[in-house]
């Protein structure tokens, strides 16, 4: 973003994909904050992020490497690299023992969710990401896959923008076509974690909607971010609930890769895998929602003490300070040789 102030990407949790579509035995390159990386399940269902240039003669792990048991066989001579990036054997010379390894990065799985660590400052992760509620009560939601699961790609966004939309209550009408902005009701910050309601009328302004047949509903939108990385909205009108999950995930210092994960209350009575009725088309509504934002997020410039009006001042201020966090060290430094979004070591 022109005028970005910060050299490296934000510490936190980021989405690199879904459970459901890395199956065991199935390696993918990948290129995430600006390395070239392998991500990989082993045979036995493990998880595994390594930068993918193999340390003997420099193949790329992604393209043409294979899982052998626990490991990833290069391609090139057949080195096979276990998932912590330790070195397993070398086929033409078994008792070689060379001390080289791969650097191997921190991944989880949570409710559906492949996740690694990023940190400029190397540290291992200091929090984890709990996940969501709706995405693992299947009994009274939908399954987020394939469905609720979409791909967005890559595009010129940083993880700050989406998560920039919980202090912004006014760009509701602009960007949204809302009939009314939200009206603050909370705003909680533990750490890493930021949690804020407002409430919202839905279907302002109008007799009836498909949403709100019988005319406006005063809902409320939670939203919960654990870092800038991932970030939840969650809207209620009574007793459906929707829940939207926007994970950022850089590429390079200009680009990342966003995945937009989405559920809703299940129709009474149907306990089938696919949203039906209100909650497809809540479904379907949101995503479009959210590309909405996009023609800002990919051509604004960052205003870094922008002229505020109305509530939007305090807001704002609390969570510039509250993002600040996740671009600088344990003692408040920047890191260590940043330029260029490089992670430090
Ligand atoms: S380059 Fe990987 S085994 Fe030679
Ligand atoms: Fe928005």
């Amino acid at each position: 973003m022109r005028d970005w102030p910060y050299e490296v990407f934000p510490t936190g949790w980021y989405q690199i994909g879904y459970s459901a579509e890395l199956q065991p035995g199935e390696v993918r390159p990948v290129r995430y904050f600006d390395r070239e990386l392998v991500l990989f399940r082993t045979e036995a269902g493990r998880l595994a992020l390594l930068d993918a240039y193999c340390p003997h003669l420099g193949a790329h792990l992604g393209y043409g490497g294979t899982v052998v048991d626990d490991c990833i066989e290069c391609p090139f001579h057949g080195w096979r690299w276990r998932t912590d990036g330790s070195l397993g054997t070398i086929p033409y010379d078994p008792e070689a023992n060379r001390r080289v390894r791969i650097e191997s990065w921190p991944t989880r799985e949570v409710a559906g969710l492949l996740l690694t660590w990023y940190d400029a400052f190397g540290r291992e992760p200091f929090w984890e990401w709990p996940g969501i509620t709706e995405f693992l009560d299947e009994e009274n939601f939908y399954p987020i896959f394939p469905q609720g699961a979409d791909h967005i790609g890559i595009r010129k966004i940083i993880p700050q923008s989406p998560v920039e939309n919980t202090p912004d209550f006014e760009h509701f009408p602009f960007v949204h076509g809302a009939g009314r902005a939200g009206n603050p009701i909370t705003w909680e910050e533990k750490e890493h974690y930021l949690r804020t309601r407002i409430s919202f009328l839905f279907g302002a302004h109008k007799a009836k909607t498909w949403l709100t047949p019988d005319g406006p509903v005063e809902g409320e939108i939670e939203t919960e971010a654990w870092g800038l990385g991932l970030s939840n909205a969650r809207f209620t009108l009574g007793d459906f609930v929707t829940s939207q999950l926007t994970a950022t995930t850089p590429v390079d210092a200009e680009h990342s890769e966003l995945f937009d994960t989405i559920t809703a209350s299940r129709e009474p009575g149907d306990s089938g895998p696919e949203p039906t009725g209100k909650a497809g088309k809540m479904i379907t509504f949101q995503k479009g929602q959210i590309r909405h934002d996009f023609k800002i997020w990919e051509n604004q410039r960052y205003v870094e003490h922008p002229p505020f009006a109305g509530r939007e001042a305090e807001a704002y201020a609390s969570f510039r300070r509250w993002s600040k966090q996740f671009y600088f060290g344990p003692d408040g430094e920047s890191a260590p040789g940043a330029g260029g979004g490089q992670q430090a070591g």
